[in-house]
This record gives C-alpha cells, structure tokens and sequence, in this order.
C-alpha cells in the first residue's frame, strides 16, 4: 500500500512542495528512503522507528519505501520526520486515508514529541499560498508563523496528540491567527543623551528618512559609536511585510529569538574579525550572513577600516543591488540585503590626525596606508560622510538635554509616508532604493541645482554613481522640507555630505 503526505523543502529562502511517498510492501523487512536526501533526513529513520515504538503504533515489518519527490531537489533538515510518521502508519493501514489539503512538517524526538524546525515561516507562508486548508507543525514553531493569515495552523506537541486528531478522537485547536502591532519599540539608549554633534545628527536624520548610507570619521571618544547605536531609535517601526521577511531570514539562519517574530529593525554589529562567511553568508546548505540578518535594518561596521579588504570589496555588489548571492559548489542561492549600511571609523592609526589640539602621531605614508584601505568604490557607495569632531567642552557641560530620539522619529515617519505614497506600486518604498530611471523621474532638481552638480561632475569631484547618489539624498533632504521640488539649496546640502573627508583627503 503506498500514502502520500505532503510537505516542504527550502532552498535559501525559496520553498518548494514535496511529496512524502511511502510504499508498504511484503518481502524482507527494509526501510529506506530515496530522493536526494541528507544525513539528517537519512537519520530519521532511527528517530521514527523508536518514536513509533513510543507511541502505542506498530512500526510495520514491511519492506518500506520513502521517495521524497521530486526526487532531483537537494533536500535537508529534519522537517520530514512528522510526514514520513504519518505517511507510514498510512500505508500500513494504521491510519484512515489523510486529506491531501493538509501538510506536515515537524521533527521528532525518539520519545514522540515533536521538535520544532528551523525555516517555519517561510514554510507556512508558501503552504498559505499554494491553497493549502492546513499545516500541522511542532508547537513551538508556533510564535514564528502566527500571523500567517489564510490557512488553519495545527499546533502538535506529540505523536499521540497527533494521532488522537487524526483518527477524530480528540481535536487540536487551530491556533487563533494573530493580529501585528508593530510593537511599541522602546529602546534603552535615546538621541537626548548624546551632546553637541548637530552636523551628525542631521546626517543621521537624513540617512533615516530616505535610508542611506553613512560613513561617520572623528577621533576617539567623539560619540560615534554612541550615534550610531542610537540610529535604530529614529527609524520608522518595521511594517507587517517587513517584520515578515525579517523573520523568514532569522529562522533559515537559525537565529530567531525567543517569542518568534523580528518586530524592531534589525541592528548588527559584526566585529572586524568575524569571517567574510559570517558576514556575507555561507555553510552548506547556505545560510544568511549579518549583511542579510541586517535587511530592512542596519548594519554597523565600527572601525571599518580594520575590516578585511577581500571583505570591504564583498559589500560592493550587495550594496548596488540590495540583495547577496551566496555560491557554494553545490548550490547558489540570493539572500535579500536592503540595509543602511553604518561605518564609523578613525582618521588615522592614531586617531587624532585633524584634531585642534592633539597632536597626531602618524606618519604620512601610514595615514595614506590606512585611509586607501577603504577603496574608492566602496566609498562612492557611502551617500553621507559625517566628520565627528571632539565634542567641546561648552556641549559636554551643558545642562540642556538635546532633542529625543521620538522627536527626530517623528519627522522621520512623515518624511517616509511622503516616499511611500510617491513611488506607490512600483516596487520600491524608499529614496534609497530608487533606480536609475526612477531618479529620473523623481528627482531632478531646479536649474540651480542642476548648475551645482554641473560644476562637481565637471571637477571630477563626482562620479556617475556618485551623481544620483547626489540626487537621492537631495530627494529626502526635499521631503524632509516637504518640498515637492528638489531645489539648488537641497542639492547642495547633499553635495556638501560627500566633500566632508576631502579635509582628511579621502
Ligand atoms: N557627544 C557626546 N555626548 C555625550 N557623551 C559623549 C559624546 N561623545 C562621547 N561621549 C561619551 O564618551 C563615550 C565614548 O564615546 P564613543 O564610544 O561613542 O566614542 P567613539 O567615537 O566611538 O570612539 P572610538 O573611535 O574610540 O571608538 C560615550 O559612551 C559617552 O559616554
Ligand atoms: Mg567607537
Ligand atoms: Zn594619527
């Protein structure tokens, strides 16, 4: 006798169907199962067997056969126990035919509890999308998939709990579908709290609204680790969708938190040392990196410049196209990346080359070493350029709180809904994210603008890249102003964002 259960399979983030097909025939008892199968999915067997045996069912003493189809896809994980559970006692005739409107994924421990899997949400989400009534999954994945509207969710605990469901004598609830609040993000450090600094306040305010990037340079102490930790208290909350994708990417890289749901922007703060696979992403099968963990969020290098060149040179292409591509031999998947990337870093080894009163220690040749380590074509990709300067003393002193992270927020959130209603169905939300035609369209600026960005592209002083780079943020500086034109004044506060290290001559 032969049943089919249906389940899923995951490559990256793009989830496929997947038939459990068992077959039940007589002959020598064997158990195997086909269909490109890892160790994981290989090792099942051992966990159904004795999870059968724990649970009051007979484990047949047949010759059974597996396929898990279609049978070409690289399958992993431990999402196949559950169905392989329930396709068995099927084909077996332990169990009346299962509705081929449902699917299963789950592990099992050998004492027939179901554990939860890695990759829930975007398992769900896809089940809700191909028309599927139901998915039973382990109840601890749960927290992660509860606002998937549209399909009945069948939290299972145990094998028994399961059967007794299945054979109609004891019902599991469908969880209630859950509503999303974007959660009343409150944060233990504020932008009150941080003295002086006005220029890189603004930068920062700027690079919130329209989502830019940021590159901030000053000595040691001057606050820029400070601001940047800040950063993620002014942006706008995450939306539905955005929590969503968010969530996706932390459960397939197996970094989801407790309670399930990413519900503030994501902020990371890889140190210089991590490997360009914890960055980028990697291991096999591949797995998101910070760069990916950071999408719809921040993502922070402090001392950018002790980050390793091979890595520097890596940011390029995700940085252009907001997404990363992981390629391993046997398999290479895309990773979305939309982040505002944040670098703080010194001037110089020492870091006090350009202070007003220390006196800096480097030479020249290694100030030049240090500076060249960031290439032009990463800093090209950098739209603000902040110099944060030793606070002086009259700021530190002062007993004025300066204006509060909601404040700032505030004028954020207006200058996004401003962006969203613009570049409505088009498939972009942002300044940040505008194509080229797209900037075209949206952001040309009034004659003296255009004069301005003349002048610094005729000087060399810009580049093609740089150019709508230019325009972008002149885009949100006009929205921050509720401007509907971008005009030579905006333009110019952009271009002044991009001349600010040409002081330290980078
Ligand atoms: N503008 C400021 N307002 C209030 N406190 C500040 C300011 N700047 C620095 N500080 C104080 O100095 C501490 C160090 O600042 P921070 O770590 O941000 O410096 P940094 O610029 O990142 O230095 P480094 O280059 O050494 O990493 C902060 O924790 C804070 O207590
Ligand atoms: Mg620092
Ligand atoms: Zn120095």
């Amino acid at each position: 006798m032969t049943a089919s259960i249906h389940s899923f399979g995951l490559d990256g983030l793009h989830c496929f169907d997947v038939t459990v097909e068992v077959d039940a025939s007589q002959g020598l008892p064997a158990f195997d199962i086909v269909g490109l199968a890892d160790v994981a999915i290989k090792e099942s067997k051992e966990r159904v067997r004795a999870a059968m045996r724990n649970s009051d069912t007979q484990f047949p003493m047949k010759r059974i056969i597996v396929n898990l189809s279609p049978a070409d896809v690289p399958k992993n994980g431990a999402v196949y126990d559950l169905p392989i559970l329930v396709g068995l006692l099927a084909a077996s005739g332990q169990l009346a035919a299962v509705s081929r409107r449902a699917a299963f994924m789950g592990q099992l421990s050998l004492d027939g509890r179901v554990l939860p899997v890695h990759g829930a949400l975007p398992m769900v989400r896809h089940a809700a999308r191909a028309g599927f009534d139901a998915v039973f999954l382990p109840k601890d994945n749960l927290d992660e998939v509860k606002y998937v509207p549209g399909i009945a969710l069948l939290p299972v605990g145990s094998v028994r709990d399961l059967l007794r469901h299945l054979k109609g004598e004891k019902r599991i609830p469908p969880a209630a579908a859950a509503q999303y609040r974007s959660s009343e993000t409150h944060y233990d450090v504020d932008f009150s709290e941080v003295m002086g600094q006005q220029p890189a306040r603004r930068a920062l305010e700027i690079a919130a609204a329209g989502g830019h990037n940021v590159l901030m340079i000053g000595p040691p102490g001057s606050g820029k680790s400070m601001l940047a930790k800040r950063f993620v208290t002014i942006l706008p909350d995450l939306s539905f969708e955005e929590a969503m994708e968010c969530t996706e990417l932390y459960s397939v890289a197996r970094k989801l938190p407790d309670g399930g749901l990413i519900r503030r922007r994501p902020f990371r703060s890889p140190h210089h040392s991590a490997s360009l696979a914890a960055i980028c992403g990697g291991g096999t099968p591949p797995r998101p990196g910070e760069i990916s963990l950071a999408h719809n969020g921040v993502l922070f290098l402090d001392e950018f410049p002790q980050f390793s060149s091979t890595l520097l040179e890596a940011l390029r292409q995700p940085l252009e196209d907001r997404e990363i591509t992981v390629s391993r031999a046997s398999a290479s998947v895309t990773f979305p990346a939309n982040i505002s990337l944040l670098a703080a870093m010194n001037p110089c080894p020492c870091g006090f080359f350009g202070h007003p009163t220390k006196k800096c220690t480097c030479s020249p040749a290694a100030i030049r070493r240090y500076l060249q380590k960031i290439s032009g074509p990463v800093l090209d990709r950098i739209d603000l350029h902040i110099d944060v300067p030793a606070v002086p003393y009259e700021h530190i002193s002062s007993t004025e709180t300066a204006e509060r992270s909601a404040d700032i927020k505030a004028r954020v959130n207006k200058a996004r809904a401003v962006q969203r209603e613009r570049y409505k169905g088009r498939g972009f939300s942002k300044n940040a994210d505008l194509t080229p035609a797209a900037v075209k369209e949206f952001c040309m600026p009034d004659a003296m603008g255009d004069s301005l960005l003349r002048r610094q592209f005729e000087a060399d002083a810009l580049s093609a890249r740089g150019y709508a780079r230019v325009l972008k943020v002149a885009r949100t500086v006009a929205d921050l102003a509720g401007s509907d034109a971008v005009t030579g004044e905006h333009v110019l506060e952009a271009l002044h964002f991009r001349s600010v290290l040409r002081k330290y001559s980078l």
